[in-house]
């Protein structure tokens, strides 16, 4: 017996050990189960209650933890009236379209009753992403943090904080987002801006509603605190600023980036920021405040969210420290900060950025017009990517392409736009827009340059695009026109930051690269959802590369049905 139990104890000690051996990744990597129940909740915020569609009754919506390389399994299952369905939004999603999310796009909607288990592997990478609703404009409330830890063992390659903290900011309207959105598109006008921004779902002390403490960071002297920064607004860039502290930035949109510090970040809809905050008074109370960066002549909700940053210890009578947020058309700070972002481009984190071209592409985006009887102009605005105003299917793209169902959509999407002409000058011609379900299909492993020209045709405007299945790099930036001859020449091709939503400048171009290694079909729209709304929108086909591993997978079972 006792001989049998002393063999027995010695295999499993080696077996431990030799499973302590291997590469920590193949042990460790988990596969973690979330539930989603969406549901309508009654929220307060600015004094008054309104009821809202929510992830489990929560606003801002549940974390998502996991590691680099986990396998995350989300039951969603939908207890609204709204047809709806989750975007992962940042996870690359490789060879696993099915669950991207964009309605129409990847999928058909979650019907009412209906439920479908989004099924994703984090192949690596970590940081902070997050997750929203991807259909009509849900997101307002449905949208929460996805927090992907390094793989168990691995540190951060920045010091490690003590603490840390998921930062989501959003905008509030004072009645249905879905009325306001069906009220614009009646009369072909933009829609009511916000009635407040909020901080994890708080909006703070405003006038007239004093009772609403805002939301509290309690932080201990001499800690370091990593702030993972989400912009879940749906049409607004921010400035996000804590008085009398400064930010060490480390990473945005889940990339590693060359540290840096500023004291005031600009983060548009989409996009993350990770910093590393030195809780370096005493004791004290220090508003964290964010409030609109708008460089065009657009109306914004210029109302600026506050919280405090509480330091233990700190008298409950403690006047809190204000600081001031730069002025709403603050361009040059918000120049500063992007130009600030380098890839950290490290031995074990290299910028794999693309050095020769397959396809080398010039889109314009921009707003136009477009007539509408019904309209109070007698037009609409919409918007487009090279004058095509997307129209969604009926049925998924990426079912069309899978079960290879004709009349879905064109792959005929132009590399360049219609016609040349001074894009953003003020004096345009104003091209009436084509409308379509046109996609530009690339070859598995093509590379891909992409330069995103804002136009003027009606006004110039900031417009944060976001590719969905990829990170690009942003190889360069600048004012006016694109000129291929000059401008390519300037290109950083060493340490361009790596992200997945950008900011094309107002009157401006940006050009991205990256690397068609995911067979799918991915969604590239401006995160302004209104501008989404108007048709701001294409999707890149990628074909399949040889063999299962380079191959999109089947569909699950439970794929929804249109
Ligand atoms: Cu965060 Cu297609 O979006």
């Amino acid at each position: 017996m006792a001989a049998a139990a002393a063999v027995a104890f010695g295999i499993r000690t080696m077996l431990l050990l030799a499973i302590c051996m291997l590469p920590l990744s193949s042990v460790e990597a988990m596969v973690r189960h979330y539930k989603f129940n969406v549901v309508m909740k009654n929220a307060t915020k600015l004094c008054s209650t309104k009821p809202i569609v929510t992830v489990n009754g929560k606003f801002p919506g549940p974390t998502i933890y996991a590691r680099e390389d986990d396998t995350v399994l989300v039951k969603v299952v939908n207890h609204v009236k709204y047809n709806l369905s989750i975007h992962w939004h940042g996870v690359k999603q490789l060879r696993t379209g099915w669950a991207d999310g964009p309605a129409y796009i990847t999928q058909c909607p979650i019907e009412p009753g209906q439920a479908y288990v989004y099924n994703f592997t984090l192949t690596g990478q970590r940081g902070t992403l997050w997750w929203h609703s991807h259909i009509l404009w849900l997101r307002a409330t449905v949208h929460g943090a996805l927090v992907i830890l390094p793989k168990l063992g691995v540190p951060y390659p920045f010091p490690k904080p003590n603490r840390e903290q998921v930062i989501i900011l959003s905008e509030w309207w004072k009645s249905d987002t879905e009325a306001i959105i069906n009220e614009a598109l009646k009369s072909g006008l933009a829609p009511n801006v916000s009635d407040a921004h909020t901080i994890n779902g708080h909006v703070g002390p405003i006038q007239g509603c004093s009772s609403k403490a805002g939301l509290t960071v309690k932080v201990k002297a001499g800690e370091s605190y990593l702030l993972r920064i989400i912009n879940g607004a749906l049409n607004e860039e921010l400035f996000f600023k804590v008085a009398g502290h400064k930010f060490t930035v480390v990473e945005v949109d889940a990339t590693y980036i060359k540290p840096f510090n500023t004291n005031t970040i600009v983060i548009a809809p989409g996009q993350t920021t990770n910093v590393l905050l030195k809780a370096n008074h005493k004791i004290g109370n220090f508003l964290l405040a964010a409030s609109p960066f708008m460089d065009a002549p657009i109306p914004v909700d210029n109302r600026t969210a506050t919280a405090t940053l509480h330091y233990q210890g700190t008298l409950a009578s403690t006047v809190t420290t204000l600081t001031s947020l730069p002025p709403t058309n603050a361009t040059a700070v918000s120049t500063a900060f992007t130009e600030s972002l380098r890839s950290l481009n490290s031995k074990e984190y290299p910028a794999r950025v693309p050095l020769k071209v397959d396809h080398n592409l010039l889109f314009t985006v921009g707003l136009g017009n477009a007539p509408c009887a019904t309209c109070v102009n007698g037009t609409r605005l919409v918007a487009d990517i090279n004058n095509v105003t997307f129209v969604m299917p009926k049925i998924s793209l990426l079912q069309a392409k899978f079960f290879n169902i004709k009349g879905v959509f064109t792959d005929d999407f132009s590399a360049n736009p219609p016609a040349l002409f001074n894009f953003t000058g003020s004096q345009v011609t104003n091209l009436r827009t084509t409308k379509g379900t046109r996609v530009y299909r690339v070859g598995y492993n093509s590379t891909i340059q992409l330069v995103l020209q804002d136009t003027g045709m009606i006004t110039p405007e900031n417009h944060p695009i976001h590719l969905h299945g990829f990170n690009f790099f942003v190889v360069g930036k600048g004012k006016g026109n694109f000129n291929p001859n000059k401008d390519t020449q300037k290109f950083n091709l060493v340490d361009p930051v790596e992200r997945n939503t950008v900011g094309v400048p107002f009157g401006g171009w940006v050009a991205i690269r990256f690397r068609a290694d995911n067979p799918g079909v991915w969604f590239m729209h401006c995160h302004l959802e209104i501008h989404t709304t108007w048709g701001l929108k294409m999707a890149f086909v990628v074909d399949n590369g040889k063999g299962p591993n380079e191959s999109l997978l089947p569909p699950p079972s439970d794929l929804p049905k249109c």
